[in-house]
């Protein structure tokens, strides 16, 4: 039972990268380093903006928080920036692909690394699905607007879930669009992670423009008597509570954070290019933490904008900031904005199917999946086997599942993620304070705790029947690990044969 709890040393995890790095390993081809810090903060900003601004936003201030829903991002950007500092360290220390698993496995042993490494399929490809069906429909309404018209039962979800209700069938076949796109971006991450990555950055600039024109031409024509409405006669910035937790008042402010957290998802993306990055101790920590503020700054304005120029109650719309772009009385900048969320939604898609590989094939060299995942494109130097099977899972999903109930997992998984990470640089921290730490977490004591806590706090808050579907996941989980992982781990057999090299 002790081999649970057999670590990685980070010597040993460098060695293997190293090796990695040489291609000399057996059977396998290295990827490329090809990946500069400017590369990082775009795969950041190209998977941190998406959804949560473009949908999200609007019924944070409508339903929860009102004015104060730039509180709420700022909240949620106090929660990322503990775990985005802790991120950055390990990352500095660790720089091998794999995010959390691998810190985790350096950290607190392989169980837990398995337990991270498979939370983190939430995260990815549940992620990945969410985007997906949600770019459909932006797309789907943005061609409606154009005159072009997906018929209904190709592009809804067979399948509907409701807690009251269960599940049932809403008379569609498949939601077509999301599997497309699904296809088209798994193709183009098989072909090749630098060609990936600039496509990525061309639609950052794209949808980073979009917000900035937004900001710029709004900014001056913010009134605070859109704050006033029925519930809110004063006009308070934060409105008074009804009567119902979450609903306005301090309580609505914080629930309208764990809403917009779904905003902030991503920026650790980063740390699974590790791989393929120059200079990973480095660019690592510069990506993570850029692309963070430069994100929650956009953000803060964007809400600020918005609830100045329209009045909040108006804002529970799947397309919140093209009514805010109506309400500034510049018609012709509407459907630019739809373009810029579609692209925004598109370079999200392109990050998470792009690092949910790397995390798979990560696993499969340590032997807790079986081998064939650990292949590298001998051409296109690319995971390949294991973006096919993300690939496949994902266009599954997207195209027969519906909306709310993959979401709501997605932010459970990568709170849990957040939780193991930042517990698992105080543990670094204690165990071995001699490691060289390129970056170091400032007042590690501190932060790291107010990580884990405040991650634990937003779980906290998330409804009962997503921590029962979190804890089958997990059983599931447990299962492939005592049926297959625990007898194939690479590590365990290497301390088997040489029981001196533990630790
Ligand atoms: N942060 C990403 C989004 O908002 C997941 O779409």
């Amino acid at each position: 039972m002790t081999t649970l709890w057999n670590k990685k040393s980070i010597a040993m995890l460098e060695a293997e990268a190293a090796l990695s790095d040489d291609g000399k390993k057996s059977g396998t081809h290295s990827p490329k380093r090809a990946l500069s810090g400017f590369d990082l903060t775009m795969l950041g900003i190209g998977c941190i903006i998406g959804a949560g601004i473009f949908v999200l936003t609007g019924h944070a201030a409508a339903v929860h928080a009102g004015p104060a829903v730039m509180l709420s991002f700022i909240l949620g950007a106090v929660v990322c920036a503990f775990s985005g500092l802790c991120y950055a360290e390990m990352a500095s220390t660790v720089p091998v692909a794999g995010s959390a698993y691998t810190y985790a496995y350096a950290t607190m042993g392989e169980f837990i690394a398995w337990l991270i490494g498979w939370d983190l399929i939430l995260e990815y490809c549940l992620g990945a699905t969410t985007v997906a069906i949600g770019w459909s429909g932006y797309v789907v309404g943005f061609l409606h607007s154009l005159g072009v018209h997906i018929p209904d039962v190709l592009a809804r979800a067979p399948l509907a879930f409701d807690a009251a209700t269960g599940w049932t069938r809403t008379g569609a076949l498949i939601n077509l669009p999301a599997v497309l796109i699904v296809a088209l971006i798994t193709l183009l991450l098989i072909f090749g992670i630098r060609e990936s990555a600039r496509i990525n950055s061309l639609m950052v600039v794209v949808k980073v423009a979009i917000i900035l024109a937004f900001i710029v031409a709004g900014f001056s024509l913010v009134d605070t008597t859109n704050w006033i409405t029925s519930a809110n006669p004063n006009g308070d910035f934060i409105p008074p509570n009804s009567g119902q937790a979450g609903e306005f008042g301090w309580s609505g402010m914080i629930r309208g954070a764990a809403v917009v957290f779904f905003a902030y998802i991503g920026f650790d993306s980063v740390s699974c290019v590790a791989q393929e990055t120059k200079n990973p101790r480095r660019n690592l920590p510069l990506g993570l933490l850029t692309s963070l503020v430069i994100c929650t700054t956009l953000y803060v304005l964007v809400a600020y904008v918005l609830t100045g120029v329209v009045r909040y109650d108006q804002l529970s719309v799947p397309d919140p900031i093209a009514v805010g772009i109506d309400a500034l009385g510049m018609p012709w900048l509407s459907p630019l904005v739809k373009l810029g969320a579609i692209f925004g939604l598109t370079s999200v898609l392109l990050v998470l199917l792009m690092s949910q590989p790397r995390i798979f094939q990560t696993i499969a060299k340590d032997g807790l999946l079986p081998g064939f995942a650990k292949k590298i494109h001998p051409r296109f130097h690319t995971p390949y086997i294991t973006t096919l099977i993300t690939g496949a899972a994902v266009m599954t999903l997207a195209g027969v599942m519906p909306i709310n109930l993959v979401s709501e997992l997605v932010s459970i998984g990568t709170l849990f993620a957040f939780l193991i990470v930042c517990v698992g640089v105080l543990v670094l921290r204690i165990t071995q304070p001699q490691l060289k730490r390129v970056f170091k977490t400032p007042a590690v004591y501190l932060v790291a705790p107010g990580g884990a806590l405040s991650a634990l706090f937003l779980m906290s808050g998330l409804p009962g029947d997503t921590w029962m579907r979190l804890f089958i996941w997990m059983a599931l989980g447990l299962m492939i690990y005592f049926g297959y992982g625990i007898r194939h781990s690479v590590l365990r057999r290497s301390l088997e044969n040489e029981p001196n090299t533990a630790d």
